[in-house]
């Protein structure tokens, strides 16, 4: 059965792009939210998104159209009844998550429907468990920006079934024409397991006055040919985003390198989340 069906939950950073590169793929897709107000927050990402690719000729004017045509933000939970694969992409909140598969396990009608998280930690056994159905509960983690990083890492659980984990390969190598790598079900699976470390300990730098946020991203991306240094790409990511990530590799691993500084706690209770608030390690223009 070819996938053609698809729903996402949650139309923030990663939910959007991820609905918008699946539209451009030519699936339907029904991306629910958790109100009408976030709906309609989440349509206007997307298009600007559409809007954006299309001004700079990534994109013609035409598929930009069909693109949004062929996409729905609602806030009502049962309108993914008929979908046949869902990814999930609300934010990083175990019982949030827990919540939404269980949710999922009830709404959706498909018996063989493949239900993805997005999840960048938590292990997809807890998910899994949440529903009457692990053998088609797996992994797939999109990266920021969906529409211009081309990895997907495809993680699947004890449970998870050979059927469904080659359904999910095939849709995101043959019709999103990304590059999957597999991992093991994991807190933080390959690419998060190397990368928050790295991003913590730039902020343990900066956090004990070692070398200016300036300097320490000068550092890598002067030196080290990074595209970006390590705490422009913590603000990208969302500092909420990267504190929940570390909490869960913590708790998976109990290794010190995990555990998030004083620094990043505060700035998020603080309400400094990087480029979606405007201010984190750096200050934005919204
Ligand atoms: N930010 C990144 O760079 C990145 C990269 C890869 C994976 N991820 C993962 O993707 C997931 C989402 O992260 P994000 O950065 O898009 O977060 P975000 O905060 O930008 O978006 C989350 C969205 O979920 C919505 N939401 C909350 N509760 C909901 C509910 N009950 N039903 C439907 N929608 C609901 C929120 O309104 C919000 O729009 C997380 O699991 C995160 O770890 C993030």
């Amino acid at each position: 059965m070819q996938i053609t069906c698809v729903g996402v939950v949650g139309c923030g950073l990663m939910g959007s792009g991820i609905a918008e590169v699946v539209a451009r793929a030519g699936s339907d897709v029904v991306v629910v939210e958790a109100d009408e107000v976030a709906a309609k927050a989440g349509l206007a990402r997307i298009e600007k998104s559409v809007d954006t690719a299309v001004a700079r000729g990534k994109l013609d004017a035409a598929t930009g159209e069909r693109v949004l045509g062929q996409l729905r933000v609602v806030s009502d939970f049962d309108a993914l009844a008929d979908r046949q694969l869902v990814i999930e992409a609300v934010p990083e909140v175990e019982q949030l998550k827990v919540a939404t598969f269980k949710r999922l396990d009830d709404v959706v009608e498909h018996g063989d429907a493949v239900l993805a998280s997005n999840t960048s930690s938590i292990p997809i056994m807890k998910l899994a468990m949440a529903t009457r159905r692990p053998e088609h509960v797996l992994g797939l983690h999109f990266f920021n920006p969906v529409p211009v990083l081309p990895l997907v890492e495809l993680v699947t659980s004890l449970l998870t079934g050979s059927d469904a984990a080659a359904r999910a390969v095939s849709f995101a190598e043959d019709s999103l024409g990304k590059c999957v790598i597999r991992s093991q079900d994991r807190a933080g699976f390959i690419v998060n397991a190397l990368l928050i470390p790295y991003l913590l300990s730039a902020i343990r730098m900066l956090e004990s006055g070692f070398a200016s946020a300036g300097d320490i991203d000068t550092g890598m991306v002067q030196g080290c040919a990074h595209p970006m240094g390590p705490l422009a790409l913590t603000d990208l990511i969302g500092l909420d985003t990267t504190m929940a990530v570390a909490e869960s590799l913590y708790t998976e691993f109990k290794e010190p390198l995990y555990a998030p500084p004083p620094m990043l706690s505060r700035m998020v209770d603080a309400g400094l989340l990087g480029r979606k608030t405007g201010r984190g390690f750096f200050d934005y223009v919204r």
